[in-house]
């Protein structure tokens, strides 16, 4: 099996974390690199000039190592309470600012990064750019309502990501593109959520995961799956 490498963004959140480690103990992975709000250099999804800054940083790097370009990039960034401010259960409790916030920080900063960091994916060769949506961003999928923004912020995060896929895959036809919905997962952002026993380790979330894209075909679109490997509606 030949080598590769990968990059995690957002490699401080309990999924990040997680395939982060994933990929630094296979031995195939010659390079694994996490980058996040406290790596060094770091990235705000609300600083588009910091993740320009990352960006051209690994690239300069891989350029003086003559290492290449990357065969996995995960973005694994994302956010549920922002500010303080949990999902609205009700049409009263929308607010202009904080739908706002959730479209910047789970569809504007990943479509973001995927611009600064998709030219770091692999142009000749099978590659994975995968981010992290979530199953109630599918629109055909709604059917107990609320969660107003961070379901419409991940609806919006899948069509950046569909509109992409599109695009790069003129350059990269080898090139796999995946909105993931990663199962309930033990987190900072799910356990206000759920309740203790109904999640999976973030672990088992990325192993199965993995299991999931190594099997995808680069087809010039997303994919919309779970870590079933079952396709979700868009
Ligand atoms: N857990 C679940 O059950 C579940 C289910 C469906 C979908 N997802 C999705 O999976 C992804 C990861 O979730 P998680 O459960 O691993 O949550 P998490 O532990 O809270 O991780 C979220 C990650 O996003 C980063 N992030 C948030 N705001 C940022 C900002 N302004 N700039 C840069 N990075 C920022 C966090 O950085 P800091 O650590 O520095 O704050 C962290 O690395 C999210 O997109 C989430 O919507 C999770």
């Amino acid at each position: 099996m030949s080598t590769y490498q990968a990059l995690v963004l957002g490699s401080s959140g309990a999924i990040g974390r997680a395939w982060l480690a994933h990929f630094q103990s296979d031995v195939n992975c010659r390079l694994a690199v996490g980058l996040s709000l406290s790596s060094s250099p770091a990235f705000d999804l609300q600083n588009e000039d910091s993740m320009a800054h990352c960006a051209a940083a690994l690239r300069s790097e891989s350029e003086q190592q003559g290492s290449g370009s990357f065969q996995w990039i995960i973005d694994a960034t994302g956010a549920l309470t922002i500010d303080g401010v949990g999902p609205e259960k009700r049409i009263d409790a929308l607010n202009a600012q904080h739908l706002l916030k959730q479209f910047e920080i789970n569809a504007v900063g990943p479509a973001l990064l995927m611009k600064h960091f998709s030219t770091l994916l692999a142009t000749h060769e099978r590659a994975v750019y995968a981010t992290l949506s979530a199953r109630v961003g599918s629109i055909e999928d709604n059917h107990k309502g609320g969660w107003y923004g961070y379901r419409a912020a991940k609806a919006a995060r899948n069509m950046l990501l569909q509109t992409a896929a599109i695009e790069l895959s003129r350059k990269r036809p080898l090139a796999v593109f995946a909105a993931l919905q990663p199962g309930t997962v033990e987190s900072r952002l799910s356990s206000p959520f759920v309740s203790a026993g109904h999640t999976i380790a973030p672990e088992l979330a990325v192993s199965k995961l993995m299991t999931v894209l190594i099997d995808l075909p680069a087809n010039g679109r997303a994919h919309f799956v779970d870590h079933a490997g079952q396709h979700i509606p868009w």
